[in-house]
């Protein structure tokens, strides 16, 4: 197995694991410094994009961003999402996970699903390509973003998945929107990293959206906690350069060649 991903999987139960999805290389390469993990996650297809949902991301774009990311990092993990109906059955997951892992340099790639897709994560694994499960609400394919784990048919389906996950040899897994409770049973029966999001702390580590953090994207989510609120320093910025430009102060002679 590739040393950062078992460096990775050995930080189960020694210490919280730092995670977060980049869509750039000025963004990654400063997340770098925080992160055992970064995910170009098809979240850009909603954040940067404003479809409707993830499903219309295309491999492309997943590419292009994730090779932009890929400049700006030196130490983290690096995972791409693989979009919708690009892992319908193992050969053309293979396909294309190939060809995410040689165009973008990346360490593995990350699909949504348990017992349904386990054959195509088997497959991938078994040819070297690492991945990354995504278990709990899964944006691909749920109609609605309610949490889950409050019905007994919920929680056990969640258990299995995340065992199935573990047995076909994923190296970690995301939780989204998982009840507490659920979210500390898996974690303690597998031996793989559970990353929350919406999961409470009782997981081996976090994972959120960047823009979200910073207060960049204007949807709201119960999970979201914003760590500062660049929009409104963006403003600031951008409103003291449209007085200046307008009053021809900018550029002054600093700023020009003589
Ligand atoms: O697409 C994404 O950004 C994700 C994370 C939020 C887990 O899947």
């Amino acid at each position: 197995m590739n040393k950062k991903i078992s460096d990775f999987i050995k930080k189960k139960n020694k210490t919280k694991l730092v995670t977060l999805t980049a869509y750039s290389k000025n963004i990654a390469s400063i997340l770098d410094n925080y992160c055992d993990l970064i995910l170009v996650g098809d979240s850009l297809g909603s954040v940067l994009y404003n479809y409707k949902s993830t499903r219309e991301v295309t491999l492309n774009t997943m590419i292009e961003h994730s090779k932009s990311v890929r400049m700006g990092i030196k130490k983290s993990l690096m995972i791409v999402d693989m979009p919708h109906n690009t892992y319908r059955n193992p050969k053309e997951a293979l396909k294309n996970a190939k060809l995410i892992m040689k165009k973008t340099k990346c360490d593995g790639v990350k699909l949504e699903g348990g017992k349904k897709i386990i054959n195509t994560i088997k497959t991938l694994v078994k040819n070297n390509i690492p991945v990354m499960g995504h278990i709990g609400v899964l944006p691909q394919s749920d109609k609605t973003f309610k949490f889950k784990g409050k019905k007994q048919s919920e929680k056990e389906n969640i258990m299995k998945d995340a065992k199935l996950l573990e047995e076909a040899g994923s190296f970690c897994m995301v939780l989204e929107c998982v009840q507490t409770a659920l979210a500390k049973q898996v974690t303690k029966s597998v031996s793989i990293p559970t990353i929350g999001i919406g999961a409470s702390n009782n997981c081996d580590g976090q994972i959120l959206v960047f823009d979200d953090l910073i207060g960049l994207n204007p949807i709201k989510f119960r999970f979201v906690k914003k760590y500062a609120n660049i929009k409104t320093e963006i403003s600031k910025a951008v409103s003291k350069y449209a007085i200046e430009v307008k009053k021809g102060k900018f550029p002054s002679k600093k700023y020009s060649f003589n």
